[in-house]
């Protein structure tokens, strides 16, 4: 079978295929723990439930603009301007399938190839396979002092004559971790006096904790976002937890957002018709269902927060947003995958690999699931590395019993 060059180098994206897992062993009746997850169980707000099946209960769904309905576009300039302060025109805001296909056309449509594109380690699964996919090379930027926040001059000094674009993700999967408000500004100035694109992806921008409120890149920016190389992406996936709609977007300067609309409109089209009426119901609704997803949210962290402190020699940094954590196994083994197998094999719990991530050693563990599943998920984990464990375990009716030391 021929498969091309390109095809060949990219991987499959490790967290769907746990998912594909995780529901394989529970079709077989096993009794398995996910906290390997990327979507908040709650329900998607009424709002988009009522908007969407309106559409579909007229029967007629059509083609639509490439770059997403009028209606849809006019609520994310409405969410714009009341999240960044930033009043910017329809040709400013391209919809897509997902913050996924947001990123993916933003990078198709600036790279040229050989381009670099940075990005601080741990980062998301998606980013270096994106980045290849568009011809580009991608530079993961470890922090050195072994912290999730990697320092302006850490970036700078990794910025070369190849260097096209910097993304950051704040609060950043898998950590938690948000940036400051000074290295976010201090980012924006900087990609703006190199002439870099900074590609702002605020998937989680809204899930923050302890009172914090979400960083705004935009105040950083240009006045004139025309002349700016700003690019943020936002979606509806995680924040009213709709990750199945797929609906995403990106604004940035008109002349980049046409070309990403461009390379949409040849590739996919805009995300299906009823999904981006369910986005404008959610966008333009009540938002009481963010708030409560946010509080939900917090309580699972401090729960499991909690939990982490029963392990000796796992190192944990309280996640300021989002709905995991990427505690440091390394104390119990180095190999990642191999954690994460293990933990899979024995007592069927879902983590997902550091290494993934750029980050070995370390395992990314949601919250995003039940009460129930955070504590026993980590009750069964303490299980299988402690050494001082009770020789067996009961999962239900089923006894486990330590082979293993
Ligand atoms: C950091 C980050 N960006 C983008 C996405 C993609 O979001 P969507 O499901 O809207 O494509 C995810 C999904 O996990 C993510 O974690």
């Amino acid at each position: 079978m021929s498969i091309s060059q390109l095809a060949r180098s990219i991987c499959e994206s490790p967290t769907l295929k746990l998912n594909e897992t995780a529901a394989l062993l529970r079709e077989k009746g096993e009794p398995v723990i996910h906290l390997g997850g990327g979507e908040p169980k709650s329900r998607a707000p009424i709002d988009a439930i009522v908007n969407c099946t309106a559409v579909l209960n007229t029967g007629e769904v059509r083609y639509a603009p490439a770059d997403g309905i009028p209606a849809l576009k006019k609520a994310i300039i409405r969410y714009t301007d009341e999240n960044y302060n930033r009043v910017v025109g329809v040709k400013n805001v391209v919809a897509s399938n997902g913050a996924k296909q947001a990123i993916m056309i933003a990078l198709y449509a600036i790279l040229e190839p050989k381009d670099e594109v940075l990005y601080p380690a741990p980062y998301w699964v998606s980013y270096p396979e994106m980045v290849k996919l568009a011809g580009g090379v991608p530079i993961p930027i470890t922090p050195e002092d072994g912290s999730f926040h990697p320092s302006v001059q850490e970036i700078a000094a990794a910025v070369g004559p190849y260097t096209k674009a910097i993304i950051l993700n704040s609060p950043n999967n898998p950590s938690g971790a948000m940036y400051s408000e000074e290295f976010i500004a201090e980012m924006v100035r900087f990609c703006e006096k190199k002439n870099l694109y900074l590609i702002m992806d605020d998937t989680y921008n809204r899930l923050i904790f302890d009172g914090r409120s979400p960083t705004n890149c935009c105040q950083y920016a240009q006045s004139d976002l025309n002349s700016s190389k700003l690019i943020v992406v936002n979606c509806v996936s995680k924040m009213y937890a709709m990750t199945g709609f797929r609906v995403g977007w990106a604004v940035g300067n008109e002349e980049v957002i046409g070309a990403m609309t461009n390379i949409q409109s040849q590739q996919t089209s805009g995300p299906s018709v009823p999904a981006q009426w369910a986005a404008v119901g959610a966008l333009n609704g009540v938002q009481s269902s963010v708030q409560s997803l946010r509080m939900t949210l917090e309580n699972n962290r401090n729960i499991l927060m909690d939990r982490l402190k029963a392990f000796d020699g796992v190192k944990v940094t309280k996640p300021d947003g989002t709905f995991y954590t990427f505690p440091d196994f390394s104390a119990y083994m180095k190999d990642s995958q191999k954690l994460s197998n293990f933990l899979l094999e024995k007592v069927r719990v879902v983590t997902v690999p550091g290494k993934d991530f750029g980050m070995e050693g370390h395992l990314r563990v949601s919250f995003c699931g039940t009460v129930k599943d955070i504590t026993e998920g980590i009750e069964r984990i303490k299980w299988a590395l402690d050494p001082n464990s009770p020789n067996e375990l009961y999962l239900g009716d089923r006894k486990l019993v330590r082979d293993w030391q």
